[in-house]
């Protein structure tokens, strides 16, 4: 949802399309996630696509399955782990395009219970762990793409293993895993890659969520692929919303200017790969993380991000320290993130006195040419400051601090009553001024937390 305050001239307008049912209205309270990558593929620590990118023949990728024993896996630490960085879900892979499932699956036993000698349920283990903590859990499924599976979809490197029927795929492993998967009675399920999906596809996919928890939530990977979701036409969203889904997920690692519908979610790496990479030390800093994530919220979204453990099941240490730096500033400045709505003031991220009319102008300018579209990548742009809201608050969120009092403009029914910082405990008043639509604001030269200083105006 966008920060409403109704006399904020540069406010990107409404979503045009409100989502009736509200069954993914917890994920706008939320707004901040665990992604978990992890599997078979975790082994070669070289990312969950290292099967395919190899042409590892399915003989010899099971072979290493056989072995996969994940000894200092605990559910507990990990969800552990996302609640000290001030997350409130989980989304885990349930099983990826590898086709190896990471719970006890009647429909196949190529599942970590039957196939391997760690013989534990690690969706069963998660799910315990998250209910004491609180946390929500939801879970990756690749629902067409399979390549241990005959005739699951995707390229084929590995004839005739590989060679089958779609249809035999859909209805012998994706559809009943799926029903399996729903036993964990998950908050979420996040589809991925839907390669050869019909509309009707689609809704048998969705059929069988409804059917077994109606509340539960599904992403628009169930019809269009990440990078497909930017550019989808007005019909092409109604047919989401008729098919049943839930919340977009924009393309891998984008931020969107702003987004058509009420709920979405963007899914971020912690360095630059989903599963187990070990020659990937490019670590995001914690100012990062809260850079993006404010990014994320400033624009209505919520914000996954993800980490790929070893194959033994640990979360590399440098992934956790961030996340954990990121969730003290979160201890703090919460918020200004939970239930916290977006505000966008074109020309944001920098500090420049502008006049309201350059204001205006910038404004339109963003709107009528989508400036500020979204970046591919994970190549981050470094704000000096964002803005977040809620009813009767805004946010201020300062990566920098400005070396001249700063001019905002755009409050033309709003009256400032206050402004204090939400890392001060006294809450003592921050010096501004107020003429007409224009507030201007004096901060003082060093910021009080390095990660980012929010300061909170209250408006009557
Ligand atoms: C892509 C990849 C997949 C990864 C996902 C994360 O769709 O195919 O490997 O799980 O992005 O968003």
């Amino acid at each position: 949802m966008l920060f409403n305050v109704s006399a904020f001239a540069h406010v990107i307008p409404e979503p045009t399309e409100d989502k009736s049912t509200g069954r993914a209205a917890w994920l706008d309270e939320a707004k901040y996630g665990l992604f978990i990558h992890w599997g078979v593929y975790s082994t070669l620590a070289n990312g969950e696509w290292v099967m395919n990118r190899s042409k590892i023949p399915v003989a010899e990728y099971k072979e290493m399955a056989a072995k996969f024993n994940p000894t200092k896996f605990d559910a507990e630490e990990w969800v552990a782990v996302a609640k000290n960085a001030g997350m409130k879900y989980i989304t885990i892979t349930s099983k990826h395009h590898d086709g190896f499932a990471m719970f006890d699956s009647d429909v196949s036993d190529y599942n970590i219970v039957d196939y391997t000698p760690f013989k534990r349920d690690v969706l069963q283990e998660l799910k315990e762990a998250c209910d004491k903590a609180d946390i929500k859990l939801g879970f990756y499924y690749s629902q067409t793409q399979d390549w241990e599976f005959p005739g699951g979809a995707g390229r084929k490197w590995d004839l005739p293993a590989q060679r089958g029927d779609f249809r035999n795929y859909i209805d012998t492993k994706g559809l009943p895993q799926l029903r399996e998967i729903m036993q964990y009675d998950p908050t979420h399920i996040w589809f991925d890659t839907p390669h050869s999906t019909s509309v009707e596809l689609a809704r048998e996919f969705e059929a069988v969520v409804r059917e077994i928890d109606p509340d539960t939530i599904i992403n628009s990977r169930l019809m269009y692929h990440g990078n497909q979701v930017e550019g989808l036409k007005p019909e092409q969203l109604t047919e989401l919303t008729d098919i049943g889904v839930d919340f977009l997920s924009y393309r891998d690692r984008t931020i969107p200017p702003h987004s058509p519908w009420e709920y979405w979610e963007t899914c971020m790496t912690l360095n630059g790969a989903w599963g187990y990479r070990a020659s990937d030390h490019n670590w995001k800093s914690p100012k990062a993380v809260v850079m993006q994530l404010v990014e994320v919220v400033s624009k209505g979204g919520a914000f996954l991000l993800n980490v790929g453990p070893t194959a033994e099941g640990e979360i590399p240490a440098p992934a956790i320290e961030s996340l954990e730096a990121a969730g003290d500033w979160l201890k703090v400045n919460g918020e200004a993130i939970y239930g916290a709505r977006g505000t966008i003031f074109e020309g944001q991220g920098e500090f420049k006195n502008i006049t309201a009319a350059e204001q205006a102008a910038l404004d339109a300018e963003a709107l009528a040419t989508g400036a500020g579209k979204a970046k591919k990548g994970h190549k981050q742009k470094d704000y000096a400051w964002l803005a977040t809201g809620r009813d009767g608050k805004l946010y201020l969120h300062f990566f920098q601090c400005p070396t001249e009092p700063m001019v905002l403009h755009g409050f033309d029914a709003d009256k400032v009553t206050g402004a204090y910082f939400l890392a001060d405990p006294a809450k003592a008043p921050v010096q501004f001024e107020q003429d007409g639509e224009t507030v201007t604001i004096m901060l003082p030269a060093k910021p009080i937390d390095e990660l980012n200083t929010v300061l909170c105006l209250t408006l009557d």
